[in-house]
């Protein structure tokens, strides 16, 4: 099977490094990929959005399946495209995108089919008073949400009325989002812990994969500016077996099958962001595609072979007991250019990669890195994914080796996390309370 890849990040380096695993891969090309991507799979030249010259490579290279790492493309219709030319495709169609496309329209659907979420109300520009008072009504905090992609920028919690006001005067009338805040969605503040379920469907049948957990903030304690992600955990200790469930009845299957009902069944995978509160399970967002940093700790845990598992999606025949998962744990810690999510500097030599042994356990998957010449330099604000894959439940020991690899690199500027793992920690037994094996 020839297989293409679309993206540049360490989702799509993991994806990549999952599908070399397989038997059924020949040729892998990655469009545009990175420096680490550059290493499994041929580069290609050409942009995620570029849907006509995507098409145009896939015929002219026989490519046999397409996997899509981002939501752009997926939001703009490249599923619809490529199967009209009767090109195989992962991913959900541009009506399917909508949950991530539009979180007013997310939003009404969950409140159509019943699915735990926050209150909310949406509110278009020329409802500005409107939105002001429901945003009052609701209480402080109160959480402003551009409806459409805003690159993870979209989110506002205002603490105060005033900040809210502001927030949405800024998307409605000064049209700071553009297109994406032209509708806003305001919604209840939820209390809880962090976790994200994806779940792989051919838009009938479905598999879960281990529950996770992103570090979405820039400073240790989850205090600084929101990121892409700094670092996650999988399996989630947050997400218990019971919990999984609820997550499974009161969120996966009504979503799907809210879905179908609908006429625009979803295929690929469907990326619940959610919330685990008092009250349970509760939804903060859908994603069209698979996290990032999250991809790279729930693909190492698939047993199965992801070619043929994701073939079976594009060609709607998901076999869910081909989707086995490891007994294990992993942990990736990213590391980052010194600076973002503001500002930061990039061509900065990396040097220790090759330190970096898959013998001991550990991978480092490429965000933002290019090649020059022989030398692999720095070229985005995360920049590479450094991932451990302990093939035990001991959650501490795989964050000692993860950690122990990012002490193996360097680059000017780096900056990390060092606390990628810990709140997972706080809901396990400590060492000395569990009962010997
Ligand atoms: P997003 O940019 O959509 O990934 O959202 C950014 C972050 O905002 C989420 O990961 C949550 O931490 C937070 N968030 C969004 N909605 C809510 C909510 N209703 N209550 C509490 N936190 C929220
Ligand atoms: N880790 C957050 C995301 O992929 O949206």
């Amino acid at each position: 099977m020839n297989v293409l890849v679309i993206g540049s990040g360490a989702r799509e380096h993991t994806i990549v490094w999952k599908l070399r695993q397989s038997p059924q891969v020949r040729a892998l090309y990655c469009a545009p990929g990175n420096a680490g991507i550059g290493k499994m799979a041929t580069p290609v030249s050409l942009k995620p959005n570029d849907i006509a010259g995507l098409a145009r490579f896939v015929r002219e290279n026989s490519i046999d399946l397409t996997v899509v790492g981002p939501e752009q493309p997926l939001v703009d219709g490249i599923v619809d495209q490529f199967e009209a030319a009767g090109l195989a495709i992962v991913g959900p169609t541009k009506a399917a995108a909508m949950l991530e496309g539009s979180k007013a329209f997310a939003k009404e659907f969950m409140a159509s089919c019943n699915i735990p979420t926050a209150r909310f109300r949406s509110f278009g520009a020329g409802e500005l008073d409107e939105a002001e008072r429901y945003a009052r009504q609701l209480g402080l905090p109160v959480v402003v949400k551009a409806d459409g992609l805003a690159a993870g920028k979209g989110v506002v919690i205002c603490e105060s009325f005033d900040a809210a006001v502001i927030t949405l005067r800024d998307m409605l009338q000064n049209k700071s989002f553009g297109r994406a805040g032209e509708q806003v969605v305001i919604e209840e503040y939820l209390v809880g812990e962090e976790a994200s379920v994806f779940a792989l469907t051919d838009g009938d049948r479905y598999a879960l994969l281990a529950s996770a957990q992103d570090h979405k903030r820039i400073l240790d304690g989850d205090r600084g500016k929101n990121t892409g992600g700094m670092g996650a955990y999988a399996p989630a200790p947050v997400v218990t077996s019971e919990i999984l469930k609820r997550i499974e009845e009161e969120v996966v299957l009504p979503t799907l099958r809210g879905m179908k009902e609908r006429g625009t069944p979803y295929r690929g995978c469907l990326y619940c962001g959610l919330m685990i509160t008092a009250d349970g399970p509760k939804v903060i967002e859908y994603n069209c595609r698979l996290g990032d940093p999250e991809t790279q700790v729930v693909l190492p845990l698939i047993e199965g072979d992801l070619a043929e598992i994701f073939m079976s999606i594009a060609e709607g025949r998901l076999d869910p007991a081909a989707v086995r998962l490891h007994d294990a744990t992993v942990v990736c810690v990213v590391m980052a250019s010194r600076g973002y999510p503001d500002d930061y500097q990039t061509g900065k030599a990396i040097h220790g990669l090759e330190n970096v042994k898959q013998e001991d356990g550990c991978v480092v998957f490429h965000a933002g890195t290019r090649m020059d010449g022989d030398q692999i330099l720095t070229s985005g604000g995360r920049v590479l994914g450094v991932t451990a894959i302990g093939y035990s439940h001991e959650l501490q020991k795989t964050i000692d080796a993860a950690y122990r690899a990012v002490g193996l690199i360097t680059f000017d500027g780096a900056y990390y996390r060092s606390d990628i793992g810990q709140k997972a920690l706080q809901h396990l037994p400590k060492p000395e309370q569990r009962s010997p094996k």
